[in-house]
C-alpha cells in the first residue's frame, strides 16, 4: 500500500522536507497526472501562437493531448485531441493553419470551432444518426490572461484570477514590459531530460544554486562577450546577483526576483533609453523600475515566465520531462531589443544555452542519485521561519531562500490529498 500524500511532505518549525519517492515513483507520477494536471489550471499556450482564424497548436495537459485553435469567429477554443468516432488522435501536427480538421483514420471532418461537418460515406449511417454530440469535446474551463491561455480539464476550478491570487502582481509586471502592446511567441526550443518534472519547477525559482552551478557559464559569457550579444553583461561581471527576493503563494505559485534590469545586452544606448522612457511614461518611475527587474514567475504547476522566455515543463514519465522554451518578442519594441531578447534566449537559456545545459546536467544527476536506495528525504528549509508572511498568504524570503519551493510543495500536497479524498 502506497503512503498517502500526507506522509510525503513534512513541515515543522525546524525543517521542511520532501520524500524522495515523489520524484522516482511511477505510481505517484500517475497520481500527479490526475491530482495536479487534470484537476486544475494548466498553461496551454500564448494567444500569438493561434493569431489567425484556422491557426492551431497541439499541446498536452499532463498526458492528455489537447488542440488549441482560433475559429472563424476569432474565438480561441481548447478541445480534447480525440476524434469522437473511434478516439483517434485527430491532429498530428504541432502547429499550423487549417480550414477544418480531417481525422486521419476515417476522414470525419470538424470545424475549428469543433462542429462535425462531414462524415465520409454518410449514407451508410441511419438518416437520423445524431451528429450534434459528435463534435470535438471542449475541456472544462479556459482563461486568457494577458494573452496567456490556460485550460482545465475539470470545470470545477476557481476563476483563474482567484487561482493566481496575489501572484497576479508579478504577471502584471511581466506584461508591462510589452509597452501596453502584445508579446509574440517565437518558435519554441524543445528538448528532453532524464529526470522528474519537479526538478525543473523547483529550479526556475532557485536563487541558491546559480553561483555554484552557473559560475563557469558566466565566466564564459564574460570571456566571450561577442558570443552573447543579447545577454546582460553586468551579471557576468559580478557573477549572479544576490540581492532580490523570493515569494511563495498559497496555490503553489512562486517568484524569484533579482532586482537587476534586463533589456540590456548589446542594445544601443539610445534605444534602451527610449524603451525605458516609454515604460516610465506609461507606468511612473517606481512601477517602471519594478517592471524592468529580473523576474521568474512560476504559475503552478508547470509554466514559468522568465523575462524574455516562457518555459513550459511537460511531464512524460516520472523520470522523463519535455521542455518547451518560447522566446517572447515585443510587438511595440524596437528591433534591437527583440534581437537582444532572442539572442539571449538562444545563447543562455535555450536548449543549447550555456546556462541551461548546467541545469539539465543537475536534473539528470538528481534522478540518478535519488533513485538509489538510502536517501529517503530531501530538505527545503532554507529561510524557514525567517520569511515575512502577509495576510494574503504570500510569503517573502531572501533571494536564496527556498520560499517558492516550499509554496510549490504545500500546494502539491494539498492537491494530492484532495484527490485522494475525492
Ligand atoms: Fe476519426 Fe474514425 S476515428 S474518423
Ligand atoms: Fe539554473
Amino acid at each position: 500500500m502506497q503512503p498517502g500524500a500526507e506522509a510525503l511532505v513534512e513541515e515543522s518549525s525546524r525543517e521542511f522536507r520532501v520524500a524522495t519517492r515523489t520524484y522516482r515513483d511511477p505510481e505517484i507520477f500517475q497520481r500527479e497526472l490526475d491530482a495536479i494536471f487534470s484537476r486544475g489550471w494548466v498553461f496551454l499556450g500564448h494567444e500569438s501562437e493561434v493569431a489567425n482564424p484556422g491557426d492551431f497548436k497541439s499541446t498536452r495537459i499532463g498526458s492528455q493531448p489537447i488542440i488549441l485553435t482560433r475559429d472563424d469567429n476569432g474565438e480561441i477554443n481548447a478541445f480534447y485531441n480525440a476524434c469522437p468516432h473511434r478516439g483517434t488522435t485527430l491532429c498530428r501536427s504541432e502547429r499550423g493553419n487549417v480550414k477544418a480538421f480531417v481525422c486521419p483514420y476515417h476522414s470525419w471532418t470538424f470545424r475549428t470551432s469543433g462542429e462535425l461537418i462531414g462524415i465520409s460515406d454518410r449514407s451508410r449511417y441511419p438518416d437520423d444518426f445524431p451528429m450534434d454530440d459528435k463534435r470535438l469535446h471542449r475541456i472544462g474551463a479556459l482563461a486568457n490572461h494577458h494573452g496567456l491561455v490556460f485550460g482545465s480539464i475539470s470545470a470545477d476550478v476557481p476563476s483563474f484570477a482567484d487561482y493566481l491570487g496575489a501572484g497576479a502582481r508579478h504577471l502584471e509586471l511581466w506584461a508591462g514590459r510589452a509597452l501596453g502592446g502584445r508579446y509574440r511567441a517565437g518558435t519554441p526550443h524543445r528538448y528532453l531530460y532524464r529526470g522528474n518534472w519537479k526538478f525543473q519547477a523547483e529550479n526556475v525559482l532557485d536563487g541558491y544554486h546559480a553561483n555554484s552551478v552557473h559560475g563557469s557559464a558566466y565566466r564564459t559569457i564574460r570571456q566571450f562577450p561577442q558570443r552573447f550579444p543579447g545577454t546582460d553583461k553586468s551579471r557576468a561581471i559580478t557573477g549572479v546577483r544576490k540581492e532580490g527576493e523570493t515569494c511563495g503563494y498559497p496555490n503553489g505559485h512562486g517568484m524569484l526576483g533579482a532586482g537587476a534590469a534586463l533589456e540590456t545586452g548589446n542594445v544601443p544606448e539610445e534605444v534602451k533609453l527610449r524603451y525605458r522612457a516609454s515604460l516610465v511614461e506609461r507606468n511612473g518611475e517606481d512601477v517602471a523600475r519594478e517592471i524592468m527587474n529580473n523576474r521568474h514567475l512560476l504559475i503552478f504547476p508547470n509554466v514559468c515566465l522568465m523575462d524574455n522566455n516562457i518555459r513550459v515543463i511537460q511531464p512524460i514519465a516520472h523520470d522523463l520531462t519535455e521542455i518547451y522554451s518560447y522566446p517572447m518578442l515585443i510587438d511595440e519594441a524596437e528591433e534591437p531589443i527583440n534581437a537582444a531578447r532572442l539572442a539571449d534566449v538562444q545563447a543562455r537559456v535555450g536548449s543549447a544555452g550555456v546556462v541551461n545545459l548546467d541545469d539539465i546536467e543537475i536534473f539528470n544527476s538528481n534522478q540518478t542519485a535519488i533513485s538509489a536506495p538510502g536517501l529517503e528525504w530531501i530538505t527545503l528549509s532554507r529561510g524557514l521561519g525567517k520569511e515575512e508572511v502577509l495576510p494574503s498568504g504570500e510569503r517573502i524570503g531572501a533571494h536564496s531562500d527556498e520560499t517558492p519551493q516550499r509554496a510549490f510543495w504545500r500546494a502539491w500536497q494539498q492537491r494530492m490529498v484532495a484527490a485522494e479524498a475525492a
